[in-house]
């Protein structure tokens, strides 16, 4: 019998209306439009507003759009994994929380923490579900709220990053299409460039993490780009060495939405082309783990079968990593 392979066969994405532009945010901090584009590439990102409103919302939006373009319903989900870092609540776990938006009695569920890295990690474990034979349909979310846990007078990271996700239906294949390798990777050490520092067991909130903004994201920028910069490239350099594909044989790369000059020095790293690379960083900005999904989501109808797409990312943990994945379907 032919190996099963985890395969995409459908895509969901949805990201807030409320658009926030580079002008807006030079309002609110000292800031402009000339640095963000300059620095980042980013010119607007999209904002969740509105009482009550929180990460299980974007979720839901984007796994029932997958589900009617599938042509499937919400109890025909077996497992539902969400990468995350802004979670509706410590516990339960928004996967139980979008499960029940959704009504899906028949599956259960966890969130996963990898901050940037968080959909190629959730995609990989997923995969596993699916290539053991155990499950037929697993729904993998790559989504996040950053204007969650962003402090909106701190110009080095509210500039930088935006709210929205996608999401995407695994289903066995036996013709070697879906998820074909990964490489993932985490060091713990990198933790204190990248993080948010309150709220945990380690820093219960309280009036002082208040007061000390300790809930937001802390970032040393220069830092975290050095890593990342080499990380994302090695990573995603070396994932094409182990499966002896050169730069033509990789279709699309699906780079995480980070920075720019981080996205150009990887597709150089690999060989690639810059019409091979998916970027709408522009619109979004850096959605954590929404990024990726965003991008098959934008994408989709431009994929054939075949197609051999890279996905790489880096991300706070420190995480980073690249998966191949064989695109299974023509959308039109
Ligand atoms: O997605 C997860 C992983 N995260 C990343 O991959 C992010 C990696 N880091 C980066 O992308 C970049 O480091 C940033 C975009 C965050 C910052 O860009 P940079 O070129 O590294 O700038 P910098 O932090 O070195 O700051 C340069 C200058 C500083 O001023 P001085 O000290 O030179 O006077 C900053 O205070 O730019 C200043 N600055 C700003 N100026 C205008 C910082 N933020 C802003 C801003 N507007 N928003």
């Amino acid at each position: 019998m032919s190996r099963i392979t985890a395969a995409i066969t459908a895509i969901g994405g949805y990201v807030p209306e409320y658009v926030l532009t580079n002008e807006e945010l030079s309002t609110m901090v000292d800031t402009n439009d000339e640095w963000i584009k300059s620095r980042t590439g980013i010119s607007e990102r999209r904002i969740l507003k509105g009482e009550g409103k929180a990460l299980s919302d974007i979720c839901v939006e984007a796994v029932k759009q997958l589900l009617s373009k599938r042509g499937i319903g919400p109890e025909d989900i077996d497992l539902l994994i969400v990468g995350t870092v802004t979670s509706d609540y410590n516990f339960p776990s928004t996967s139980n929380v979008v499960c029940d938006k959704l009504g899906a009695k028949n599956a259960w569920g966890y969130d996963l923490s990898a901050a940037c890295s968080g959909f190629i990690y959730a995609l990989a474990t997923g995969a596993q579900f699916i290539e053991t034979g155990r499950y037929k349909k697993v729904v993998v979310v790559g989504a996040d709220m950053m204007s969650s846990i962003l402090d909106y007078t701190d110009r080095t990271t509210c500039v930088i990053f935006g709210d929205g996700g996608g999401a995407v239906l695994l289903e066995p294949d036996t013709e070697g299409y879906g998820v074909k390798d990964f490489i993932l990777r985490a060091d713990g050490s990198g933790r204190k460039y990248l993080c948010q520092p309150a709220g945990g067991s380690l820093k219960p909130a309280s009036h002082e993490t208040v007061d000390n903004k300790q809930h937001y994201v802390y970032q040393e920028g220069k830092a975290v780009f050095k890593f990342a910069v080499t990380n994302m490239a090695d990573v995603s350099a070396e994932i094409m060495e182990k499966n002896k594909l050169t730069a033509d044989d990789v279709t699309w790369l699906v780079p995480h939405q980070a920075n720019l000059r981080i996205i150009d020095a990887t597709a150089e790293r690999m060989g690639l082309d810059k019409a091979k690379v998916m970027i709408n960083i522009q619109k979004f900005g850096n959605t954590t783990a929404g990024t990726i999904p965003l991008l098959l989501w934008e994408w989709e109808s431009k994929l054939r079968k075949g197609d051999n797409l890279i996905l790489s990312a880096f991300g706070g943990g420190f995480t980073w990593g690249a998966l191949y994945l064989k695109w299974a379907y023509n959308s039109n």
